[in-house]
């Protein structure tokens, strides 16, 4: 396999808007990054993913951009962003940029030109329709709820939004559009990026006949399988390859959420001239047959769905192409509610078992800001303290049609909510976590107090220590980056085992996902090896072994 910087990374994805705020505005800054550059040295990261960060009404926290060009002027400036840079590769860390280019918003120069006339030079920048019998050119739904278009009174048109109405989806079909994008891309790539994070990459392509969707749940059709890997998505990535990536040493990461390991290949394989690596979501979709509104469910997730699901990833694309590692991120719950346990009896133990778990297997992992601390969901239940548009329209939709009873549905979103993850970092123990000085933009964590950053820096047996070393140990061993996977006990229902193997060199990672003990014979090869790390005190591994709840560790040979 070849070797590469960016196989070797640990990145940290960074949500600007909840990181760290310097000026006390309550919403955090590029300044307040910068502040904590050594903090993320210590953790031992060196590749930041930082959600983005550019002009911006803020319909969905900055995932709708009006100036490709321009900071978002609460986050700061082009002096402020370039002063990032500069501070991060003096640490060794490398930047990359959320490259969000499926859709603008609509308050983006060309969107506000395209809808002028039907004649106007950036008409062809969007998808416009006609109505079809008075009514949306077909049935897709939007991702956030809702109908995917939205009727224009100027033009008497239809545009299509896969995402909220006030993110137009760009006509990637469209030349101009296409070297507009590549142009601004090569603007930050000048400007010292080390590469970029693809929001919804695998949704630019569109079927141009644009067919009605099944409708499965709720009440509009699913636009899946005519926008995701649509029919010239490769072509559109190779081209952008070509003209702009292949001129940089960069890191490239597509999302491709409903990505198939065929598919993936495509993206990501070795020489399939696109991208780096996928970022795909079939270990976090759920499988629960009560989840009749996509992820609206209070379902626990199903262990052993889930394990099978990793072990496929890391089974099937081994040495075919490069995938990403992660349990939580910006529009997930937070992976210790989800995966582990957060009752305080388990917490700091569960969150060391799955960052085990996740950090010994293949691909470039990735910690969402606050995992390291073992942060937890936030658990909200009133309405009013949500800000996230999916939660609140979703919420809107379904209730409001009868479709699920009020309080469930709160019961979902405690769960569910992309929120979760985006109350303020808990830096500290005092009323605004050492996160702001003024008014938070949305609700702190009261757990703060006890899960915060300066104590777990104090505390050497801390999650933060332990993510360190996991860290430190993918740096230092060869085996975690490019050894070979292989499953141990798939049948069973506690423990998540797997040996890694790379020429002379054995690794064993063994977790026991349950609140229960678990039995686990360990292999006689690895009698009398060295233990790499673990979340508990064990000191024999040998035969037979009773793990305890959460317990996980690595042998090492
Ligand atoms: C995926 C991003 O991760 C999510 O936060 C955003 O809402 C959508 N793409 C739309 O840009």
């Amino acid at each position: 396999m070849k070797k590469n910087w960016w196989k070797e990374s640990i990145v940290y994805q960074i949500y600007p808007k909840s990181f760290n705020d310097s000026n006390g505005d309550g919403i955090g800054d590029i300044r307040g990054i910068i502040e904590k550059l050594d903090y993320l040295k210590e953790l031992g990261v060196n590749v930041l993913w930082i959600s983005p960060m550019l002009e911006s009404p803020q319909d969905d926290n900055g995932y709708d951009i009006s100036d490709y060009r321009r900071i978002y002027k609460d986050y700061g400036t082009m002096q402020d962003y370039e002063e990032l840079l500069f501070q991060a590769h003096e640490r060794g860390i490398k930047v990359l940029m959320d490259l969000v280019v499926n859709h603008t918003s609509d308050e983006h120069q060309w969107f506000l030109e395209s809808k002028k006339s039907k004649d106007n030079p950036y008409r062809d920048y969007y998808i416009w329709k006609n109505p079809v019998n008075g009514k949306e050119p077909n049935n897709w739904g939007g991702a956030f709820g809702g109908s995917a278009w939205e009727y224009d009174n100027e033009t008497q048109m239809y545009y299509l939004h896969l995402f909220s109405k006030k993110q137009p989806d760009l006509n990637w079909e469209n030349e101009k559009v296409r070297q507009e994008v590549y142009d601004m891309m090569k603007f930050w790539c000048d400007k010292g990026i080390d590469g970029f994070r693809m929001d919804v990459i695998s949704m630019i392509s569109k079927d141009q006949a644009f067919p009605d969707g099944e409708v499965k749940s709720g009440l509009y059709g699913d636009f899946g399988p005519y926008s995701v890997h649509g029919p010239r998505v490769h072509e559109f990535l190779q081209e952008m390859n070509r003209e702009v990536l292949s001129k940089y040493d960069i890191m490239t990461v597509g999302e491709t959420s409903g990505v198939t390991i065929e598919e993936a290949q495509k993206y990501a394989g070795e020489d399939s001239g696109e991208l780096n690596m996928v970022f795909q979501f079939e270990h976090v979709e759920d499988t629960s047959p009560h989840a009749k509104f996509g992820k609206w469910t209070t379902d626990r997730y199903d262990f052993k769905a889930f394990k099978k699901t990793m072990i496929k990833w890391q089974e099937e694309l081994q040495g075919k192409a490069w995938n990403s590692l992660f349990l939580g991120n910006h529009d997930q719950p937070r992976s210790v509610s989800r995966f582990g346990n957060d009752n305080p009896a388990y917490r700091e133990t569960s969150a060391k078992m799955l960052a085990t778990c996740l950090h010994m297997m293949q691909g470039t992992p990735y910690v969402y800001q606050g995992e390291e601390l073992g942060m937890t969901n936030a658990y909200f239940h009133k309405l009013e303290d949500y800000k996230d548009i999916e939660s609140i329209q979703y919420y809107t939709e379904l209730t409001d049609a009868g479709l699920m009873e009020p309080d469930y549905m709160m019961k979902c979103l405690m769960l569910r909510s992309r929120d979760n993850a985006r109350t303020p970092m808990q830096w500290d123990g005092s009323e605004k976590a050492g996160f702001t000085d003024g008014e938070p933009w949305i609700k702190i964590n009261p757990n703060c107090k006890e899960i915060n950053a300066a104590s777990q820096l104090d505390d050497l047996d801390s999650i933060f220590h332990y993510y360190q070393k996991l860290i430190a140990l993918r740096k230092e061993k060869d085996i975690i980056v490019y050894g070979e996977f292989e499953p141990l006990c798939r049948e069973d229902d506690q423990i998540f085992a797997y040996t890694r193997k790379l020429d002379e060199e054995r690794l064993l990672t063994v977790c026991n996902f349950s609140e229960q003990s678990a039995e686990f014979e360990v292999p006689a090869e690895f009698e009398g090896s060295q233990c790499l790390i673990t979340n508990l005190d064990r000191k024999v591994f040998k035969g037979k072994i009773v793990l305890k709840p959460y317990e996980a560790f690595v042998l090492y040979k």
